[in-house]
């Protein structure tokens, strides 16, 4: 029936039959209502018109319990749906822990869509059937809106910082990707496609590409080239002017103000191009802006390599290699990890200049 009606999308993911059901008994409920109530003005109308000029009406009043019935009725009919609309909200917004975590950039006018692995695609996203994708949402200049009517989701990649939608695609086939936000003159060319593939054509899609290097093997060599590693050098006992960023990702990270926030991609976004924000107890706010030095890109792949620093992701020394798979584990479910925290109290003595501050090497 959805195939040939045209107002319907296709229904390619997990949870698209939910988000139908809700929609569909939303729709016959107010139709219901709607025919019922307008049925009854007309009746009741020429029922009880008045019929010569001079009629009066008779003092007839609705009895208490017939006006309690039709308050109370609707009242529960809406909660009703108010606590099914929520149950599927949460469940569009939760990701899963095993969601594989891609990015996409919103830029007027494309979407730049990386995968973990590395590969990186323009108005594109090739992606294996029954894989749940996390897809992690960033724009370089206006607010744009990830839109996939086949599965049922839409969140806004907002500047400045990230947002997130999962999904679970049940069917192969192509399907669209729009920008569902007005941003500029070329806003509804900001099309593309997702390929939703067999595990095996993805295998053979996947080796055909340029592979490129894993986002977490990007980050590592920025971490290195930005001379980040000159500061949060992972070697524990050594003298550091920044906090080492060895199981910090997720973790409760306490701040020189008393207060103490989660390391989340968000925190760890605002560190790089706000460091004075929040600074971390114990250490000196010398960190200097790596606001303009890094795009979009280049952050999400700095955050990817801190959180294979985390708790839960391989921990390479010395701020080189990184594991080029997809085994970082993107859940954000990581709140209740309980590493170290990163106030070890081994501040600085001196004033020294930042070595960030330094030309950063080839
Ligand atoms: Cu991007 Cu509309």
């Amino acid at each position: 029936m959805k195939s040939t009606f045209p107002l319907f999308p296709d229904s390619a993911s997990t949870l698209s039959g939910h988000v139908d059901a809700l929609f569909i008994v939303w729709s016959l409920v107010s139709l219901f209502f709607t025919v019922l109530i307008a049925g009854l003005i007309v009746v009741l109308m020429s029922r009880y018109r008045r019929r010569y000029p001079e009629e009066v009406g008779a003092d007839e009043r609705a009895g208490i319990w017939l006006e309690i019935l039709w308050s109370a009725v609707p009242l529960a009919i809406m909660l009703a749906m108010f606590t099914w609309g929520t149950k599927v909200f949460f469940e569009l917004y939760r990701p899963p822990a095993d969601a594989v975590e891609y990015t996409a950039i919103g830029k007027q006018w494309m979407w730049k869509v990386q995968h973990p692995e590395g590969q990186s695609e323009i108005n594109a996203l090739h992606i294996p059937v029954g894989q749940p994708v996390k897809i992690k949402l960033a724009s370089e200049d206006v607010i744009h809106s990830f839109y996939i009517p086949a599965f049922r989701i839409k969140q806004d990649a907002v500047p400045g910082r990230y947002t997130s939608l999962w999904f679970n695609p049940t069917k192969p086939g192509v399907y669209h990707l729009f920008c569902a936000e007005y941003c500029g003159t070329e806003h509804s060319r900001m099309i593309g496609s997702v390929i939703v593939m067999e595990p095996r054509d993805y295998e053979i899609w996947m080796a055909g590409g340029t592979p490129g290097k894993s986002m977490v093997a990007s980050g590592a060599d920025l971490f290195t080239s930005l001379a980040c590693v000159t500061c949060h050098r992972a070697s524990p006992g050594v003298t550091q002017r920044g906090p080492s960023l060895e199981g910090v990702f997720g973790s409760q990270v306490k701040l020189a103000d008393g207060r103490a926030v989660t390391a989340d991609d968000n925190y760890v976004r605002e560190s790089i191009l706000n460091p004075l924000a929040k600074v971390v107890a114990g250490y000196d706010p010398v960190m200097p802006t790596f606001q303009g030095q890094v795009s979009e890109e280049q952050l999400t792949q700095l955050i990817a390599y801190v959180r294979s620093l985390g708790p839960t992701g391989a921990a390479p020394a010395g701020g080189t290699g990184g594991t080029p798979t997809a085994a970082t584990n993107p859940s954000s479910a990581q709140m209740d990890a309980t590493s170290p925290l990163v106030n070890a109290g081994n501040t600085t003595a001196g004033q020294t200049q930042g070595a960030a501050q330094k030309p950063p090497q080839k």
